[in-house]
């Protein structure tokens, strides 16, 4: 089943992943044979916050299947400057693309340009809410290295309250056999309230821990992440927290000979310099991978049809009252429930205020 949009994991199946993990391989395997499957297509690429892999990684992979892209990675020199709307730009760009892939400091920013895109929407990151392909680079390193996903000890550590790429990866590790999580975090940083609701609807197993130390030892994939300075609105409290977690090749002793150590990159001090040369660690090997997969995903999504903007029908009686929501911003947009979770917003996935 095709998927239209990719704007979280949840939009995925095990069997569209399959085939997309397949098709990956091959690209691997036979990259010659790629070389012009995009020819004549044009990627647009929507950056308003910073990007080294995410924006890079999708050039690349358009350049290396032929095709071509335009785009920003700063907003300055755009009309967005002079107050130009989201819901415009993306029909601007909608009308000289095939896909659009775009990144927003704002959560379901990729959601709301859904609703005004002819062509498919890639998700590269909506603030601190999910980044689904930065997922697709995880499980495809998971895969080629343990040769599947599941049957697992993943520990997930640092900033998990606003580590996008968390979001994303829990949500699709639930899709696989036997994963259980160990989130470790200082408690400030914790996984929100919504990611764990999704972990026990889904009936995962899963503990929140503080200690990296004592946790190394059970785990088979070590998942570290970057203190996410953008999104503190107290620098004090960065200070405080930027180094609670630093994996050096000294701890790193403690864990499995096969154990795998991620990190979506970039990376400042929480894995130092010395565990480069450790086997275990595959974080740029994932950059790696990451570009791989999206060429795949982009064979799919860039020869989708081109599907006329709809008018979607509001939700009555909620407001969305999350400060980094899209729906702060970009005030137009119409307010819009979850599916089957009606007091949900469907952009964030936070709870909204009912209203009368
Ligand atoms: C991540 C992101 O932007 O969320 N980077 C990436 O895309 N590889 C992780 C991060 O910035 O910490």
């Amino acid at each position: 089943m095709p998927i239209r949009h990719l704007i979280s994991i949840e939009d995925v199946t095990l069997d569209w992943w399959n085939e997309l993990y397949a098709l990956c391989r091959d690209i691997i395997a036979r990259p010659g044979d790629y070389s012009l499957s995009c020819s004549g297509r044009v990627l647009a690429s929507l950056f308003f916050e910073p990007s080294t892999r995410t924006n890079f990684s999708f050039q690349a992979a358009m350049m290396r299947l032929g095709g071509s892209v335009f785009g920003f990675s700063e907003p300055g020199g755009t009309s967005t400057a002079k107050g130009e709307t989201l819901a415009d730009t993306v029909r601007m760009m909608s009308s000289y693309a095939d896909t659009i892939v775009i990144r927003s400091p704002h959560e379901g920013a990729a959601k709301a340009a859904s609703l005004y895109s002819e062509v498919p929407i890639i998700n590269a990151g909506d603030g601190g809410h999910f980044h689904p392909t930065q997922t697709l680079a995880d499980l495809t390193t998971i895969s080629m290295r343990r040769g599947g996903i599941g049957d697992m000890n993943i520990g997930i550590c640092g900033d998990l309250l606003n580590g996008r790429t968390v979001h994303s990866l829990v949500t699709a590790l639930a899709m696989f056999p036997n994963v259980n999580y160990y989130l470790i975090s200082p408690r400030e940083l914790a996984i929100p309230d919504y990611m764990l609701a999704y972990l026990k609807k889904q009936n995962q197993k899963y503990i929140e821990v503080t200690s990296l130390e004592s946790t190394l030892p059970q785990l088979d994939i070590l998942y570290m992440t970057r203190i996410q300075r953008e999104r503190f609105k107290d620098p004090a409290a960065y200070e405080r927290l930027k180094n609670v977690y630093v994996l050096n090749r000294r701890k790193l002793q403690a864990a499995r000979k096969d154990c795998l150590v991620m990190h979506p990159l970039p990376r400042l001090d929480e894995i130092s310099r010395d565990v480069d040369d450790d086997p275990r660690a595959v974080y740029f090997d994932q950059a790696r991978y990451g570009m791989f997969i999206r060429m795949a995903l982009l064979l799919k999504m860039t020869h989708a049809p081109r599907v006329p903007v709809a008018p979607c029908t509001p939700a009555a009686g909620y407001r969305c009252v999350n400060p980094s929501c899209v729906t702060g911003t970009e005030t137009y947009l119409p307010v819009l429930s979850k599916e089957n979770e009606p007091d949900s917003c469907a952009y964030c996935d936070k709870k909204m205020l009912t209203i009368s």
